[in-house]
């Protein structure tokens, strides 16, 4: 089917949407596409609700692009975090067809089938929401500069580089690839429901720090993640390790942090 720029595109309901015009070419490929978006803008509603949007998109664009098409072209006032769109930054992790996931890296075609072309996104869970897919970050950065995440040392300053074997460098070699997108966070139900929990990520870069051999702050870390809103809120669902972008064995560092806790000794 080839699509023509007036098979449509706009805001579901809204007869005043853009004219063909004022919109880019479709390419050849394109498939029409729902995308429901959970708006709130705190200046005008009292509640989020849904707004849909029937939009152009090729198999291989990413939610982030069909985002970009809808305030580019359809909807200015539409609000979201993006930053790199490469899956390096981690701004913006939001839920796609109920799942955490970054929007740069979820492709239309693993969304939607010939039988179901509708995407949902919504904000992630957890955090204070402040306009449609925005929320506010401070509460999980603010767990995250708890655990201290940065080197720590006690010792005289070495003369050389610190020399750190590829064994011990191993330890924590999975928890140095954390992007900060919060999606292990908030895909965690102790941490929607319990304000104090530290959340799997403050945990995993606890553990980027604690296994490091040339760290001397593992002790502290540990009594920070010992406390009432540390580590043994963990209930082991597993959300958080399916939810990361960047493949981290978040439960399993969760775990490993507990053991150290346990038998007193990293
Ligand atoms: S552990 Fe994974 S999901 Fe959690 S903040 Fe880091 S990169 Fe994101
Ligand atoms: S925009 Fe940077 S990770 Fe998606």
């Amino acid at each position: 089917m080839t699509l023509t720029a007036d098979t449509g595109i706009g805001a579901l309901g809204d007869p005043s949407g853009p004219g063909p015009a004022q919109l880019p070419p479709i390419p050849d490929g394109a498939v029409m596409v729902t995308v429901t978006i959970q708006r709130f803008n705190p200046e005008l509603d009292e509640a989020p609700h849904r707004e849909s949007y029937r939009i152009p998109a090729l198999p291989t664009d990413r939610i982030l692009n069909l985002l970009h098409y809808i305030k580019w072209y359809i909807d200015g006032t539409l609000t979201f975090r993006r930053s790199c769109a490469h899956g390096i930054c981690g701004s913006d992790a939001m839920r796609i067809n109920g799942r955490n996931r970054l929007a740069c890296k979820v492709l239309v075609k693993d969304v939607i089938t010939d039988k179901k072309t509708e995407v949902t996104v919504e904000p992630i869970k957890g955090l204070p929401l402040e306009k449609d897919l925005l929320v506010d970050m401070e509460p999980f950065f603010e767990a995250y500069r708890k655990v201290q995440p940065f080197l720590i040392t006690h010792s005289n300053e070495p003369s050389r580089e610190w020399i750190q074997s590829p064994e011990d460098r191993a330890r924590f070699d999975d928890t140095t690839k954390c992007i900060l997108c919060a999606a292990c966070t908030t895909s965690c139900p102790v941490y929607w429901s319990e304000d104090a929990y530290v959340g799997p990520a403050a945990i995993v870069n606890a553990h980027r720090f604690i296994f490091d051999s040339r760290d001397q702050g593992g002790q502290e870390r540990l009594e920070i993640l010992s406390d009432a809103e540390g580590v043994w809120r963990c209930r082991t669902t597993f959300n958080c390790t399916d939810a990361c972008p960047r493949g981290i064995e978040v439960t399993k560092a969760i775990q490993e942090v507990k053991r150290a806790l346990m038998f007193r000794r990293i």
